[in-house]
């Protein structure tokens, strides 16, 4: 069986680039997840990103390659790393949660100075209460 493995990181939007890039990150995102059997949730509250994402463990080292090389985003920090039984989004590629509301944006702050399976449980815990785009 492929073992599968996550990784949870969180970044800031690089400067020069405009919030709209967003939609089309995402977009691209999606369909080379498709490919990679790489699924799921991409949160951005108009600054900071907080990515979760899945897949073979090949293939989520590889995306892990080329996020830490895009310009587009900035400090990124990898916050949780780690070995999964079985793939906690079934449904997207990528969903994409974008939320302004400030108990929402509070909790992604704080979660970009966790670490480890904290930072993973705050990031899990935050999943229901986002509307997700997928
Ligand atoms: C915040 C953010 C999230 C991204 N998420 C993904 C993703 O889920 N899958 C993906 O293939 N690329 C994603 N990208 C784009 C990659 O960094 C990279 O540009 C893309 O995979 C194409 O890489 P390549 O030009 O080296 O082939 C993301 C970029 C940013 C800034």
């Amino acid at each position: 069986m492929t073992e599968l493995h996550e990784i949870l990181y969180c970044s800031l939007l690089a400067p020069d680039q405009p919030t709209e890039i967003v939609g089309q990150i995402v977009s691209q995102a999606r369909a080379r997840n498709a490919t990679e059997g790489i699924t799921g949730l991409l949160v951005f509250d108009g600054m900071r990103f907080c990515q979760h994402f899945e897949g073979p463990r090949k293939q989520v080292l590889g995306l892990l390659n080329r996020l830490e090389a895009d310009p587009r985003h900035t400090e990124m920090r990898v916050v949780y790393e780690g070995e999964l039984l079985e793939r906690r989004y079934q449904r997207f590629e990528m969903g994409l949660a974008q939320t302004e509301d400030d108990a929402e944006r509070e909790d992604i702050a704080i979660l970009q100075q966790l670490d480890g399976a904290e930072a993973l449980e705050r990031f899990l815990a935050l999943r229901p209460r986002l509307d997700i785009a997928g």
